[in-house]
This record gives structure tokens, sequence and C-alpha cells, in this order.
């Protein structure tokens, strides 16, 4: 409870009218009729009165306090009613009502998304929804085939409903951005790797193509500057432009805080995302960030809880089998714990802050922008697991290997480490 209210009060963010124009075509997830509703979801200002304001801070499922691992909106028994997996894999929350009513990406889909052009804006293909002889003799540069994929469920993270061969409505679930699959058929074609962030995925790229944004050089321009594997998730609220790499979300089990920034707990921000930025239709409160939206009836609260049960059951994937000198990897973990100062604040079982602390950006050299625009301002020391498996590193990709990452550290910290120690302290990195 305490926290919303506790925490630095935010200063009231302009309002732009690209930020306005931005809301009409990205929180349109209620169809034309409810335009006022999806208006409220950034008119922070104030003036609203359609019904669809309360006070967050008399809402403690969205408290961002720990502890912060119980789910928001947890009451108990509703964790049953649904299947995290399924729901984390394919449901859209209803979010057809943006990426079908609002952006007709059906309509993209089927004349010009052919396999092929799909694999190469980083969507994936679950080859275990396909049948073999399906996926042998499939033609990959006809857009039916993408439409005869999406009605097999086969497409990650797209979900639509096809009818004689017709792609009539289509939506998005949790898994686009944060599922991968293991190329075991052909690159990006394989079995799902749920929480495994989609680093090829170009969201940008592929909302840039909504007819919606036909006469909006602007919105193009932006959507098209992201690039693959970034995603600006605040883009739609106060019209910057600053995307961040989609991260892993895997090993989050004990991580107090979510987000880069340390928002809130795991359902606090998947709430945001599903509201705000898939369309789906629920609700999502915090006057920190001065986001209030409402839309009945809510699709997404009830499912938090076993959404949030299936993401932290997500366990970080194990390094290979000899990927890294274990020798070496034994000296740096002295260093990390030691000289190199890592420890003061990758601490406990996941490597991340212990409680509630977060950091300012000078403290670890990192760009002020992204921890500017989030509720905190600050960051979060992102827990360490599977680093050999999602380069770049830091929220924005500036650290292009671990030895980049090591770098920077020795020169912000002024830690002097000298090559061997730096190596030894990479292999330990390798080895998480
Ligand atoms: C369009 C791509 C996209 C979609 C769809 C998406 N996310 Fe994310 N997700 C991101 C990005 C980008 C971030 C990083 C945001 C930040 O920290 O500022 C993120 C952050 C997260 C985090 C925090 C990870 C951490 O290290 O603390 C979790 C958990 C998460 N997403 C779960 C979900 C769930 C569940 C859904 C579905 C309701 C979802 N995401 C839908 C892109 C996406
Ligand atoms: C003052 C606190 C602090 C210290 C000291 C610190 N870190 Fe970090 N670390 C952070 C924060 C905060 C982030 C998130 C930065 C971002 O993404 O903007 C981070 C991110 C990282 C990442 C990126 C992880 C990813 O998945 O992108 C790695 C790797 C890392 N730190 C390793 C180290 C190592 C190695 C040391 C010691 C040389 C160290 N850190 C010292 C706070 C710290």
């Amino acid at each position: 409870m305490s926290t919303l209210n506790s925490r630095r009060a935010r200063p009231q963010r302009r309002r732009t009218i690209a930020a306005a124009f931005v809301a009409a075509m990205l929180l349109a997830a209620c169809g034309d009729d409810q335009d006022d509703e999806m208006q409220a979801g950034v008119d922070r200002a104030g003036e609203g009165g359609s019904g669809s304001r309360r006070d967050a801070a008399t809402r403690p499922e969205h408290d961002a306090a720990p502890p912060a691992s119980t789910p928001d909106a947890a009451r108990p028994g509703e964790a049953v009613d649904y299947d995290g997996q399924q729901v984390f894999r394919h449901d859209t929350f209803g979010d057809e009502a943006l990426w079908t009513d609002q952006l007709r990406m059906h309509e993209v889909i089927a004349k010009a998304v052919d396999p092929m052009t799909a694999l190469g804006a980083g969507l994936k293909v679950d080859s275990t929804a396909v049948p073999a002889s399906v996926l042998a003799s499939a033609d990959l540069t006809d857009p039916a085939t993408t439409v005869a994929l999406i009605e097999l469920g086969a497409v990650v993270g797209i979900t639509g409903e096809v009818r004689d061969g017709k792609l009539l409505r289509v939506g998005v679930a949790c898994a686009l951005c944060h599922s991968d699959v293991d190329d075991s058929v052909m690159e990006g074609i394989g079995k799902r790797l749920d929480g495994h962030a989609n680093r090829d995925l170009d969201p940008g790229l592929i909302l840039s193509l909504s007819p919606k944004f036909a006469n909006d050089e602007k919105a193009k321009a932006v959507l098209t500057s992201w690039g693959k594997g970034k995603y600006d998730a605040r883009w739609n609220q106060d019209g910057m432009n600053a995307p961040v790499l989609i991260p892993p979300i895997y090993g989050l089990r004990g991580v107090p805080l979510e987000t880069y920034t340390g928002d809130g707990p795991v359902s606090y921000w998947n709430a945001y995302v599903a509201v705000t930025q898939m369309g789906g239709i629920g609700q999502f409160f915090d006057p920190r960030v001065g986001v209030e939206v409402l839309r009945m009836p809510d699709q997404v609260t009830p499912k938090l809880p076993a959404l949030y049960e299936y993401e932290i059951s997500l366990r970080a994937p194990e390094p290979p089998a000899g990927s890294f000198d274990a020798a070496a990897a034994e000296r740096g973990k002295a260093l990390f714990e030691g000289r190199a100062q890592c420890s003061t604040c990758h601490s406990g079982a996941t490597l991340s802050d212990a409680g509630e602390r977060l950091h300012t950006p000078a403290e670890t050299g990192m760009e002020p922008l992204h921890a500017q625009r989030s509720a905190t301002g600050r960051y979060r020391t992102t827990p360490l697991r599977a680093l050999w498996q999602h380069a770049p590193y830091f929220h924005d990709g500036s650290a292009a290997s671990l030895d980049a990452v090591v770098d920077h550290y020795d020169s912000h910290l002024g830690l002097t480490l000298g090559e061997p120690d730096q190596a030894d302290l990479v292999e330990y990195l390798k080895s998480l």
C-alpha cells in the first residue's frame, strides 16, 4: 500500500498531441464507441469524467510494495480457473479489438505476410503444432500458409480466428515477445522456448505495417527506428522514443521487483502490458506514471494469478556443457564477491537487489532517460541468469558482450582489474 504514496512524487508529464494521437491508435482496444474510455488511459491531467477514473491508492492489488512476488488481485481459488501456460501462449485478453478492429493486422497478414516474411520479421513457428506432412509440403511464400499456421495455433504469440481459410480476427499474446523456438526444423521453426526473449522480433516494424499508420510518417519513423529485439512500452503513453531490449522472463522466482526500473511485482507489469500495450480489455491504475485505464468486462485481472504462477515456474536454461572454463569461473566468482564489487548490488540467490533498493543511473553509468520515464526514476539490479543465452546486455543493449559489460564496470567503477582478472570474471558470468 504505502509504496505508491511514499515514492517520490512524479512530476505531471506534459500531455503531448503525439501522445494523445498515439494513444488513440494503440490504446484503442474497445472499438470506436468507447473512445472516451481509451483516452482516459493517457489523459493524466485529470479532466476525465468518463467513469474510468479511480483512486489507484485505494487499490491494494496494484500496490508496488513487496512482498512483490504475491500476484496482484489474487483471490483464493482464482488461479485454478485458468491455465497459466495457455494464458501466456495464446490468450489475447480481447486485444483483437486493437489488432483487428483498429490496426487491421488480419488484412495485412492475409494480403502480404507469407511465412518467409513473417520469419524475417522475427515471428516464430511452433513445429509441434503443425502436422509433419503439412510442414513438409507447406508453401512458405504464400500468405495462405501463414493463415493456415495461425489457424493451427502455430505462430508463436499470434492467436487468430479462421473460417474457410479466411483470417477473420487476430490478436497477440505474451509469447509474442517472450518466447523463442529451438530452431530444430529450421531457423525460426522449432519447439517453443517459453520465457526466452525473442530478440529476432521487430515489433515496431510489424506495427508500422498497419494501415492505421499509412499516412502517419512520424509514427512510422518511430516504429521502424526500434529494430529487432527492442520495444518501447511507454511510447504510446509519453510520446518519447527510447526502446529497450525485450528481456528474458525466466528465472524471476524470488526477484522482488520487475522491469528494468523495478516498477512493481510481476502482475503489476503484466497488467500494464496487457492493458496499455497489447490492447487487452482490462484495468490498470498507477498514479506514479499517470496511467488509469478501465475497460470492462475485465479479461485481464482474473488471469493474473495463473499467469504469474506460470511465469515464475520458467527456469533459466543452464549454460551448455563446456561453454566456460570452470577454474577461471571459480576465480571470477571470488572477484565478483570481492575486489570487483559486483555483489554489493548483485546479491542473494537471484543476484538482484535485496528488497526495494534501486540505483540511480549514475551509480552504474547507465543512460538516464529510460529511468526518468519510469515510475521509480531508478534502475533495478538485473538478476543474473543464463547470461550466455541473451546478449546484448543492459536495458538498452549498450554492452554487446560480457567482455563489454566487464569493461564498462572496470572503467565506471575504477576497478583497474587488468586483463586476466577481467577474463576470469567473464568466465564466471558465462557460468550463471
Ligand atoms: C511487444 C512485446 C511485449 C509483449 C507482447 C509483452 N512484453 Fe513483457 N516486456 C517487454 C519489454 C520491452 C519489457 C521490458 C520493459 C521494461 O523493463 O521497461 C518487458 C518486461 C516484462 C517483464 C519484466 C521482466 C524483468 O526482468 O523484470 C515481465 C515479467 C514480462 N514482461 C511479462 C510479460 C507478460 C506476462 C506479457 C503478456 C501479458 C508480456 N510481458 C507481453 C515486451 C513485451
Ligand atoms: C551499484 C550497483 C551495481 C554494481 C556495483 C554492479 N551492478 Fe551490474 N547491474 C546493476 C544494475 C542497476 C543493472 C541494470 C542496468 C541496466 O540495464 O540499465 C545491472 C546490470 C548488469 C548486467 C546486465 C544483465 C542483463 O541481463 O542485461 C550484468 C551482466 C551485470 N550487471 C554484471 C555486473 C558485474 C560483473 C559487476 C561487477 C563488476 C556488476 N554488475 C556491478 C547494478 C550493479
